[in-house]
């Protein structure tokens, strides 16, 4: 396939440390190479010269909607319909909280156990606050749709399992729960920056994602979340901050939801990290989603076909239509662990989730077929000769 967006541009775009393949851009996005100048821009010349008053100068204030506004047409909402703070969790939180109060009537939660378990905690919690008799049903992914049923007030689900990468389909199963009645919630964590999203299209309710994976904005970037034009100046925040209200700074004792998404904000953005995430978007200026998508396709092919020639013990945890998934390639060995250290210590960094998940983030924007051949190599040479089977590779660390 001939491709209109530059990826040999695109990849000089980061700074990647030398002899890495990394395939773990579905997890943390790698620096752009501009970000750290963008950052200590904003510092010295912004927060620096600028003090307090950049926060009207440098636009500090209005920051969370203008960023948000150049990351919404990767996620296909409009302008002025998404916003950035906090993280994934507390975004979700909010999204469910303001779901479940427009189907007062209602009381259950349909999600499935491939869901981030932060999501289903973030429910449990919400339920146990509300005292008001909710019930979190959880299902197996693909029993989803044969799981919507009249009684239903939110379906919550994540649109790409964190572990398969097994992908739902979000306007067939949003248009089912609003037949019935209910209100959508997506989690876009491993959608957004991946493939083209289109919750407009889709008709979804709400939707919140995180920008440290395929956005790469760094660790802690902020996190954002959508809500339909028809619904946001009608659902009440639940974490009611006060850049949330209407006038935060006639300082109310009262409070009064903003227009729109802005009730969605809570407190002060983290601007060292929304300048980094402003950075990180640049790419887009030069990469086309549709064409990410495309090219992620063709390398996760690739590297699916390769692993499954050459690597005859390890067990493709992913979807196999390309279709049915997002852009990481999950493989699953009962070493997995120890195998992705060997693998870490070898250049080739992927991650691994329990019980037995070694994940592979394919993000076209910095990786080539080279890259993906190597990995298949270093993966190979790691099985044959048993590399892995090693006490320092299944010493267990904090972050697997
Ligand atoms: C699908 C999904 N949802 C929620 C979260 C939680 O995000 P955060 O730690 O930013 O709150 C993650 C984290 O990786 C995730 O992958």
């Amino acid at each position: 396939m001939v491709y209109r967006t530059d990826f040999a541009a695109t990849r000089a775009f980061f700074d990647l440390p030398e002899g890495v393949t990394y395939l773990d851009g579905n997890s943390l996005g790698p620096l752009p190479r501009h970000a750290a100048r963008r950052v200590h821009e904003m510092m010295t010349d912004e927060w620096g010269k600028m003090l307090i008053t950049a926060w009207n100068k440098a636009g500090w204030m209005a920051a969370p909607r203008t960023v948000a506004d150049r990351m919404a047409p990767l996620i296909g909402a409009a302008p002025g319909t998404v916003v950035l703070g906090d993280t994934l969790s507390i975004k979700f939180y909010q999204a469910l909280a303001s779901a479940l109060e427009m189907r007062p009537d209602r009381t259950v939660i349909l999600s499935d156990s491939g869901n981030f378990p932060s999501d289903l905690y973030m429910a449990e919690g919400l339920i146990k606050s509300l005292g008001a008799g909710h019930e979190l049903r959880v299902v197996a992914p693909e029993d989803v749709a044969g799981a919507i049923t009249d009684d239903l007030a939110v379906l919550m689900l994540t649109e790409v399992d964190y572990r398969t990468g097994r992908r739902h389909d979000m306007a067939d199963l949003t248009a089912r729960a609003q037949a019935v009645g209910a209100l959508t919630v997506w989690d876009l964590a491993h959608s957004a920056g991946a493939f083209p999203v289109k919750l407009e299209d889709c008709g979804a309710d709400f939707a919140v994602g995180c920008t440290y994976k395929y956005l790469n904005g760094g660790p802690g970037a902020p996190a954002f979340i959508y809500v339909a034009p028809e619904h946001a100046d009608t659902a009440r925040p639940a974490l009611s901050g006060w850049l949330g209200h209407q006038a935060p700074f006639a300082f109310d004792l009262d409070y009064r939801p903003g227009h729109g998404i802005d009730r969605m904000r809570v407190g002060t953005p983290p601007m060292l990290q929304v300048a980094a995430l402003d950075a990180a978007l640049d790419v887009w200026d030069i990469a086309d989603i549709g064409e990410v998508r495309a090219r992620s396709i063709e390398l996760g092919e690739r590297f699916i076909s390769g692993v499954e020639s050459r690597c005859p013990d390890i067990v493709l945890g992913s979807p196999r239509d390309p279709k049915k998934r997002g852009s990481q390639i999950a493989f699953r060995h009962p070493e997995g662990y120890a195998i992705m250290q060997a693998l870490i210590s070898d250049g080739v960094i992927g991650d691994f989730r329990a019980p037995d998940t070694l994940r592979f983030g394919i993000c076209p924007l910095f990786l080539d077929k080279q890259d993906i051949d190597r990995a298949v190599d270093v993966l190979e040479r790691i099985l044959r000769e048993r590399l892995w089977d090693r006490e320092e590779f299944k010493r267990r660390a904090a972050v697997t």
